[in-house]
């Protein structure tokens, strides 16, 4: 199996990408840490799956814009694998308001959930890579939009974008340390974050419209990209993103 026995953190690991993350490195051996800051019960739902797959899966409660909840994530790992090898900053939220309408409680809150959290998440894995003084791998789930603007939607693109230059500087810093640090950019993935483009027809067409592959991501099309940047077939990557927006960046056909 790609992940035989590497223990994995993945941040709001029960829901959309992150769910996929879970289910995906797990069925590649991976030892799972499941980060939630609600609804313990899709946890519960995902750590029976594996388990009856003959996995190993343990969830915790952390806030990631807390860096005390993110001290308490990776000692999760340590405590229950005994080491950390493999960590995804993927929680993630958005207020689809402009520069006009962005409260500043918006902004903070964006910021610490989106940024804040992958910058400290990569600090502290990174302090449990070297201590354990065999590397170690930190995969930051962006977004297109780390390059491309999207009006009424700033924080985010500020988040995103503070998010690629965290991952470009932190993959310097730390090579020489063999921790890799590699962004991934998905374009529009059919997950919750999404559901209202998902329930407005027009919305959803031009959407589809404007994508060359003619549709959304499935989660589990992410999570591939995700096992195999954490497997040992991808070692020379680092500092860089791999994008994955079936080719919206390129095209944007009927915008
Ligand atoms: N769906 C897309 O189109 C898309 C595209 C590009 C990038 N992304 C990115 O993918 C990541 C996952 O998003 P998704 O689409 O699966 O959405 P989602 O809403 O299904 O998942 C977001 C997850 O983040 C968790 N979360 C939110 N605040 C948290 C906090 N304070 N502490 C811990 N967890 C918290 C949520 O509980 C949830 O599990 C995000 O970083 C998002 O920006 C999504």
């Amino acid at each position: 199996m790609l992940l035989d026995g590497k223990s994995m953190v993945v941040t709001g690991g029960n829901s959309g990408i992150g769910e996929a993350i879970v289910l995906a490195a797990a069925a590649e051996g991976a030892n799972m840490v499941i980060d939630y800051v609600a609804h313990p019960e899709e946890v519960a739902t995902l750590i029976s799956r594996i388990e009856s797959a003959g996995g190993h899966a343990v969830g915790v409660q952390a806030d990631v814009s807390k860096v005390a909840d993110l001290h308490t994530m990776i000692d999760k790992a340590v405590q229950t694998y005994g080491r950390l090898d493999v960590l995804v900053n993927n929680a993630g939220v958005e207020t689809r308001t402009s520069l006009m309408d962005t409260t500043e409680a918006d902004f903070d809150k964006v910021i610490a959930i989106n940024l804040k959290s992958a910058f400290f998440g990569t600090q502290l894995a990174a302090k449990q890579f070297l201590a354990q003084g065999s590397g170690g791998l930190v995969l930051n789930i962006s977004s297109v939009h780390e390059d491309w603007p999207m009006p009424g939607n700033i924080a985010y693109c500020v988040s995103k974008g503070g998010t690629r230059m965290l991952t470009r500087t932190a993959g310097v810093e730390l090579g020489p340390h063999n921790i890799r640090v590699v962004n991934i950019a998905p374009g529009a993935v059919n997950t919750p974050i999404n559901t209202s483009t998902e329930n407005d027809p027009a919305k959803l067409k031009s959407l589809d419209a404007a994508i060359p592959l003619g549709r959304m991501a499935l989660p589990g099309e992410i999570a591939d990209v995700v096992v195999f940047l954490a497997s040992g077939k991808a070692g020379y990557m680092t500092a860089t993103t791999v994008v994955i927006d079936g080719g919206i960046m390129q095209g944007s056909v009927g915008l």
